[in-house]
């Protein structure tokens, strides 16, 4: 069979190599094409590929279309919602994920950028410490799990909120207090992680009401998706209540306009880099590199994410 890794991103030599050295032991070729700039690029590449494997490349309704031959896509990460995954379903495609490979990066990163909004963006002046403050987790799988983990650590607070987890043992067995609702999470707590997917569902969902229902100092990070945050209630939000911040890892639409008007108490990373170490980069590649091997071997559709033939 016939696999291209597709990333816009460079991906580590090491997952590259990882990837090259499990898709050949199993007597399959391997394409790659990496930081290509132009979507007719990866257009021209799938033409007689079997399986892709991506990043947060868009799989679109076309690139599926001038792939005839394509049975697989994996997506090295988490979040799939730059796959069309009604398109994939449509032709038979199996489309998965990769859960958890990378969730300690992004993990990291949040615990990261909330004391560098406690402490002013590393500039001269009086900070506070994130030890003792509350910490509402906004979904909790495997990154939200892990950052609260870390901010147990680090002697905060934490309560989680997560809709599809409804048994109470799963938060207990972690030491972290379930609160019932959305409005209950951002009401106690000093910081927010956000670890929602981007879906019909959560797409501007977080706004105006929930941030200026936080407590003095709340303080919204967001590695999850820009497109769940309501730019306009989060502008109007910053605006009137000049104690909230807002760190993403994803620049927001109206990015410059924030920095502009509201200095320090807004970061974006220059570049989404949630998951931009070696350590995520090979273990999600060799996770997808071994799925996918699997699936031509056995058929076995682990962490798939869509339903074929629905
Ligand atoms: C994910 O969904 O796995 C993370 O957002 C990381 O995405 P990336 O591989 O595009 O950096």
């Amino acid at each position: 069979m016939k696999i291209l890794v597709a990333t816009e991103k460079p991906f580590a030599v090491e997952a590259v190599q990882g990837i090259g050295k499990i898709v050949k032991e199993a007597g399959h070729e391997l394409f790659l094409l990496e930081k290509y700039t132009d979507k007719s690029q990866l257009l021209g590449a799938v033409a007689d590929m079997d399986a892709l494997i991506i990043r947060s490349d868009k799989v679109t309704a076309e690139v599926i279309a001038a792939a005839p031959q394509l049975k697989i896509v994996v997506r090295a990460g988490a979040g799939f919602d730059n796959v069309d995954l009604e398109a994939a379903t449509a032709r038979g495609i199996v489309v998965m994920n990769t859960p958890g490979q990378n969730s300690n990066a992004v993990a990291e990163l949040a615990i990261g950028m909330m004391i560098y909004m406690a402490r002013n963006g590393f500039t001269p002046g009086t900070g506070s410490e994130i030890h003792g403050k509350t910490l509402g987790i906004h979904a909790y799988g495997n990154v939200g799990r892990l950052v609260g983990r870390y901010g147990k650590a680090l002697g905060m607070k934490v309560y989680a909120y997560d809709p599809f987890i409804t048994d109470p043992a799963v938060f207990e067995a972690d030491g972290v207090t379930q609160v019932g609702s959305v409005g209950e999470l951002y009401a106690r707590s000093r910081y927010i992680s956000l670890h929602i997917p981007a879906t019909e569902q959560t797409r501007g969902s977080i706004g105006y009401d929930l941030l200026t229902s936080m407590p003095e100092g709340g303080t919204l990070v967001n590695t999850a998706r820009k497109e769940v945050i309501d730019e306009a209630g989060l502008a109007k939000a910053l605006e009137e209540r000049t104690d909230l911040k807002y760190a993403t890892d994803i620049a927001a639409g109206n990015q410059q306009e924030l920095d502009d008007r509201f200095g320090k108490r807004v970061f974006a990373t220059a570049k989404k880099m949630g998951a931009e170490t070696g350590e995520a980069n090979i273990n999600a590649g060799l996770a997808a590199a071994s799925q996918i091997v699997e699936f031509f071997a056995t058929g076995c559709t682990r962490f798939q994410v869509n339903n074929q033939g629905q």
